[in-house]
């Protein structure tokens, strides 16, 4: 296992401002440390994708600093950059190219100076992994959005790259498949060591698989830390037009309508069931 306290990519007061002068970030600082799955959070418009771009160097900053492994990110070879950092964008029209499925997901292996026989398997794995394994041959433009979706993130794994960058995977993935390709991540995460940086807001999928967030609202930082730190100051979350994970919401409506006696909101339905199973246990004793 990795060093997980090592910071894997820092931003140093990072603003951005787009070509028409909109800021899509404004004095972003952030150190995101080696094998953690890290999620960036925030309403529409907030500047999650500028940020995730801003990453893997698609965006040059305006002012501030990226640095990756302590290198300023300006100063590495896009094609070094490019196969240790890898996104998945959030569009997948945005991102597949080829005609195939095959050609597609072979692009990147290739342009890493893989041999053939390596780059067929990596493929073959990718594609299994994904869960179209009898995708293979297909032709890209007869996919729906939810298989580009997984095709796009195919094509990232395939490359086996140290930082997976992700801009709403989820999206557009039936509930089945949401909860696959989160473990799936997650399997990767931890067993693999990869660094994953995902902008979402599913706030429900937080709690179950992310180890830190940072929050972020019209460009600027709002909040970084564990699920329970954010999800435990619930003004600041809706400040940022983003909201409980459902079942912490249901709780925290018992807590303060009906009085029930929870001293910390659980954000799970496995720790919910605990807290409510305790409270059960805990009241047919008061009543003997
Ligand atoms: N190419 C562009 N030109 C001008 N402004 C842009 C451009 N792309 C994004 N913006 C603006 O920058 C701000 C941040 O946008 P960004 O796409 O980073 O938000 P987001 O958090 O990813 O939103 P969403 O949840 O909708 O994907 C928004 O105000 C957006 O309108
Ligand atoms: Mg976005």
């Amino acid at each position: 296992m990795q060093d997980q306290q090592q910071p894997i990519l820092t931003v140093e007061n990072i603003s951005f401002q787009y070509p028409d002068h909109t800021l899509g970030l404004d004095g972003v600082s952030l150190t995101i440390k080696q094998g953690e799955f890290f999620s960036i959070l925030g309403a529409n418009g907030a500047g999650k994708t500028t940020l995730l771009k801003i990453l893997n160097g698609l965006l040059k900053p305006s002012s501030g600093r990226v640095l990756f492994r302590g290198n300023d990110l300006s100063s590495l070879d896009k094609n070094f950059l490019f196969s240790h950092i890898c996104t998945v964008f959030q569009d997948p029209n945005d991102q597949l190219f080829a005609q195939t499925v095959e050609q597609d997901i072979s692009y990147g292996p290739y342009n890493q100076g893989l041999p053939e026989p390596e780059v067929r398997l990596r493929v073959k794995k990718a594609l299994e992994l994904v869960g179209m394994a009898e995708a293979a041959q297909k032709s890209i433009r007869s996919l729906s959005y939810g298989q580009k979706k997984r095709i796009c993130l195919a094509g990232v794994l395939a490359m086996q790259p140290e930082v997976m960058i992700l801009d709403e995977p989820t999206s557009g993935l039936d509930p089945m498949g949401v909860s696959s390709i989160m473990r799936l991540l997650k399997k990767l995460n931890q067993e693999e060591g990869i660094t994953m940086i995902m902008a979402t807001h599913v706030v429900d999928l937080v709690p179950l698989f992310i180890n830190r967030l940072a929050i972020l609202r019209r460009g600027k930082m709002v909040q970084v830390g564990t699920p329970e730190d954010i999800f435990n100051d619930p003004s600041m979350v809706r400040g940022a037009s983003l909201r409980l994970p459902r079942i912490a919401h249901l709780l925290e409506i018992l807590k303060k309508e009906d009085h029930l006696e929870v001293e910390k909101i659980p954000l799970t339905i496995g720790e919910a069931r605990r807290t409510i199973v305790n409270l059960i246990a805990k009241r047919r004793q008061d009543a003997v």
